[in-house]
């Protein structure tokens, strides 16, 4: 690519670099828990993307790279179960999940607000079993999109719903789960000491996106017809991933699993069944 892309996004749009920097940087370690040339080459084709967004350690495991992994790792269980699915990656950012996890077969919808979409067109082509969809998560204006392809779904929001307002959240996975009966949802969440620290990141000007709230306990979202099926800190990776990382994190994450707070957390849910006719 000869000229580079500007980034003109807004508030929170623009917090995909953050981790579109993780990966990149991640790409390039000597012993990377995950490898991602795409992130690589959007970030060579990025013009001048904000300095405080993209910046990070080029040491050590970062924790937004570990949570891109575990979700890695629980869609590619989803299509080990069912590949010829629908996964939907909900504010899906520059993420190249489709790529990392491509199993030939599967159907992919990648939904975010529309100036993120239009970017992402700079990088990403709709194909016939992948597309890109501009629509906010909040409303229900792709769930027949959705519906048109095959089932079962897995709806992945990874760094997302934490920035939206929580009732509206909890509002939309209702209709989410009334809609897709049986299906997995997958997301991210935070203790109250995590927002705190957010918040004042934000304040020192690391970032003008403020998280609105924690994500929620897991636990709390059977009232909007969500099962919890697997529950975990970033710091203790599902078995089939821990099996496949470097040696040094293998050894690290069971002491950072010990000695750390567990502020930063993943949940696999399961929409409940359709009720009998
Ligand atoms: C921290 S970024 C995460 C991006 C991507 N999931 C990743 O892990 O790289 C937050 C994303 O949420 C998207 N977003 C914000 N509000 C949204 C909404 N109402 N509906 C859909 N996406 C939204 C932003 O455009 C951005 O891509």
């Amino acid at each position: 690519m000869d000229q580079l892309i500007p980034v003109e996004l807004g508030t929170v749009q623009e917090t995909l670099l953050i981790t579109l920097a993780g990966r990149a940087r991640e790409s390039v370690k000597p012993k990377p828990i995950l490898v991602d040339p795409k992130a690589v080459e959007i970030m060579a084709a990025l013009d001048n993307p904000s300095a405080s967004l993209t910046r990070g350690s080029r040491r050590g495991p970062e924790p937004t790279v570990l949570r891109t992994a575990i979700l890695d790792t629980w869609v590619r269980e989803f299509l080990a179960a069912h590949p010829d699915g629908t996964v939907v990656e909900i504010g899906t950012g520059l993420n190249a999940r489709f790529e990392r996890v491509d199993n030939g077969r599967v159907h992919w919808l990648d939904l975010d607000l529309a100036d993120t979409i239009a970017l992402r067109r700079h990088f990403f082509t709709d194909t016939e079993r992948r597309r890109m969809v501009a629509a906010s998560a909040l409303d229900d204006s792709w769930f027949d999109l959705v519906a048109a392809l095959p089932g079962p779904y897995c709806f992945v929001a990874e760094g997302v719903l934490l920035y939206l307002p929580e009732a509206e959240v909890r509002a939309a996975l209702t209709a989410v789960a009334a809609r897709f009966p049986d299906a997995t949802v997958l997301f991210d969440h935070y203790s109250a000491d995590m927002m705190r620290h957010q918040h004042r990141m934000a304040d020192k000007g690391a970032m003008d996106a403020r998280w609105a709230w924690t994500g929620g306990e897991p636990e709390s979202f059977a009232a909007q017809g969500l099962r919890v099926t697997d529950s975990r800190a970033i710091t203790d990776p599902p078995p089939a991933l821990r099996r496949s990382l470097p040696r040094g994190y293998r050894v690290l994450l069971p002491v950072l699993h010990r000695v750390l707070p567990k502020g930063f957390g993943l949940a696999r849910f399961r929409t409940d069944s359709a009720p009998p006719a």
